[in-house]
């Protein structure tokens, strides 16, 4: 029997229309354009506007239109994977909110939260069930409505972080292409610098935890800084040579769009021309577990297939890791 791998087969976004630019956050906090453009490479990104919009609004939208784009019907969906960090509810998942609202009456479901790995760690997780011979039809989509866990007041995250989503659909592929290896990492250690302080169990939500602001990113910025520069480049340069991949194997570095210097050095680490990164930071900022499968959506019509693509995410928790993907389409 040949191996099964999982393909992606098709790949699509969604940002939400309304764009907040570094000018109109110089007027929120005190900051400015070359500032942020300087030590992030970010000049806007997407908000999702009104009331009781979640996450799922642009999850719904991205998944829609990969089904349509694939020609599928709803109904041949086996699984939904949901990546989020910013669920519609804490529970049920978000996942089965797009579900239903795609028309995805045999599929069951779930979210994951791995921060700003989520997508990554979604992805091999679904990715599974397609090489098991289980399922035949697997979507990964992630989302994240960042705005709202984000303190408008606070210059050092408001600058960072935008909402957006993702979607890819897996499928079996015996010809060699789709994910063919993963490395994932986590570090519980790294709490301490990155997490929302209150409305989970430990310190549900009250009037303290509101006034106290505790609903919010809370980022120790320098200290992630160093972790993500190393984790990310350590871990993408393991993935290639644990596959004996040199940097003119790689078509592409597909990276968590968190700051444009920690992706610059990923691809020198890795020995890669500029032209080999997937960039799209400077239009959507952090879309945590979006921004990979935003990536791939907007560089798709100049992806071939056979190309080698090294998925790299660092994140909260922490956590991270580098997938190699071989494009099938
Ligand atoms: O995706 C999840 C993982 N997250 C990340 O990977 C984020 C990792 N961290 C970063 O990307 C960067 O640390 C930041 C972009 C958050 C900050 O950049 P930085 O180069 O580390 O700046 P810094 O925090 O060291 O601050 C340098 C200076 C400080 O002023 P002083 O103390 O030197 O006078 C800050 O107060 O810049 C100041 N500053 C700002 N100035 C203008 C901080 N934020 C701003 C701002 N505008 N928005």
């Amino acid at each position: 029997m040949p191996k099964i791998t999982a393909a992606i087969t098709a790949v699509q976004g969604y940002v939400p229309e309304y764009v907040l630019t570094n000018k109109e956050l110089e007027q929120m906090v005190d900051t400015n354009d070359e500032w942020i453009v300087s030590r992030t490479g970010i000049k806007e990104r997407r908000l999702l506007k009104g009331k009781d919009q979640g996450s799922s609004v642009m999850a719904i939208e991205a998944v829609k239109g990969l089904i349509k784009k694939r020609g599928i019907d709803p109904k041949e969906i086996e699984l939904i994977i949901c990546a989020t960090v910013t669920p519609d509810m804490t529970f049920p998942a978000t996942a089965n909110i797009i579900s239903s609202a795609v028309g995805a009456t045999n599929s069951w479901g779930y979210d994951i939260n791995a921060a700003c790995s989520g997508f990554l760690f979604s992805l091999v997780t679904g990715s599974k069930f397609i090489e098991a011979g289980q399922f035949k039809k697997v979507i990964v989509v992630g989302a994240d409505k960042m705005s709202s866990i984000v303190d408008y007041t606070d210059r050092s995250t408001s600058i960072l972080f935008g909402d957006g989503a993702g979607a890819v659909l897996l499928e079996p592929n015996t010809e060699g292409f789709g994910i063919l290896d993963s490395i994932l990492k986590s570090d519980g250690s790294g709490v301490t610098h990155l997490h929302q302080k209150a409305g989970g169990s430990r310190r549900p939500p009250t009037h303290e935890t509101v006034d106290a602001k505790e609903h919010y990113i809370y980022q120790e910025g320098q200290a992630v800084f160093k972790f993500a520069v190393k984790g990310m480049a350590d871990v993408s340069a393991e993935i290639m040579e644990k596959n004996n991949l040199k940097g003119d194997d790689i078509s592409w570095l597909v990276p968590h769009q968190a700051n444009k210097r920690i992706i610059d050095a990923t691809a020198q680490r890795m020995g890669l021309d500029e032209s080999k990164i997937m960039m799209n930071i400077q239009r959507y900022g952090n879309t945590t577990s979006g921004t990979i499968p935003l990536c791939l959506w907007d560089y798709e019509s100049q992806l071939k297939k056979g190309d080698n693509l090294i998925l790299s995410a660092f994140g909260g928790g922490f956590t991270w890791g580098a997938i190699w993907v071989k494009w099938g389409h």
